[in-house]
């Protein structure tokens, strides 16, 4: 499969679909987004893929939607194209996705990166939601997502004052999981993959789906959505092997069944 704006490569156990925009620091125009969510959709159907790790280049993950595209058009246009409706499908998807960060993740790029599970950034992560400095707001979750992550201060002095962050400043906050010197971000985040490949990909999901309803559900809910998910498991096939293979002291072998 080729895309015009992202270049994706299988590896063992997971794939990396990075942005290819490097002219315009990956802002994110409508067709980047109908390939991306294209390809992340086809990756959630590929049993050979159990994690995908989405990343830009060193100087920037993504700098936001593509102002250029969007900066004549009428609210009716906007509402019409409905760009953003295209997110939603992203947040549907199964298996887990872990956002590879250098440079700038800006507006629709610190977004995109928030709808991320895991996210390893580089020293010279810049992170921010700009969008007031354009007379408009965040626009894809940001108000959001930021506000769940890092709470009402903090995304309130982001999104008020458009200002960035920092790798270590974000890390603080807990947007981000880890920072690493800006040579091994990438390769962090592929370990990672792998490690998390090696898991079983049904106890994955369903561990990813069952932390995801903890946003969007009262204490009470998620708890017994968790305990079902518990149970369910064990009419996998990778439960049985997973505790016999505890018992017998060895590897399990996942049948992701
Ligand atoms: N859209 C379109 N083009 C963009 C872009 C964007 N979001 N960000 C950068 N570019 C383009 C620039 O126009 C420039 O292109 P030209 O060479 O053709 O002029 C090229 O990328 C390089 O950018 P700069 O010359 O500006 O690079 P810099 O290093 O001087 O500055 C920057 C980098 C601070 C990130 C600056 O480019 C910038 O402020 N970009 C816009 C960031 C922003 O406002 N993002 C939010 C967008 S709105 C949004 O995302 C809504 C939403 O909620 C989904």
């Amino acid at each position: 499969m080729s895309y015009a704006h992202l270049l994706l490569t299988k590896e063992s156990g997971y794939a990396v679909v990075q942005f290819n925009r490097p002219e315009v620091l990956n802002a994110i125009n409508i067709q980047l987004m109908t390939e991306l969510v294209d390809a992340l959709e086809m990756l959630d159907k590929d049993d050979e893929v159990r994690c995908i790790v989405l990343t830009g280049n060193e100087k920037a993950f993504a700098a936001g939607a593509d102002i250029k595209e969007m900066a004549d058009a009428s609210a009716m246009e906007m509402l019409q194209r409905d760009q953003f409706a295209r997110w939603d499908r992203i947040r549907k998807i199964k298996k887990p996705i872990i956002a590879a960060v250098s440079g700038f993740a800006l507006g629709g790029g610190c977004e995109l990166m928030m709808t991320c599970d895991i996210v390893i950034a580089s020293e010279s992560a810049k992170i921010g939601q700009p969008e007031i400095n354009l007379g408009v707001i965040p626009g894809a979750g940001g108000t959001q997502r930021l506000t769940r992550a890092v709470g009402k201060a903090k995304a309130m002095e982001m999104v008020l004052t458009g200002r960035m962050i920092g790798a270590q400043e974000a890390l603080q906050c807990g947007l981000i999981n880890k920072v690493v010197p800006v040579e091994y971000y990438l390769q962090e985040a592929k370990d990672l993959a792998k490690e998390i490949a090696g898991k079983s990909p049904v106890a994955v999901k369903i561990a990813k789906e069952s932390i995801l309803k903890a946003f969007d559900t009262t204490i009470e809910g998620g708890l017994e959505f968790e305990r079902k998910n518990f149970y369910l498991l064990f009419s996998s096939e990778d439960q049985k092997e997973g505790m016999k293979a505890f018992v017998e002291k060895r590897k399990a072998e996942w049948k992701g069944r």
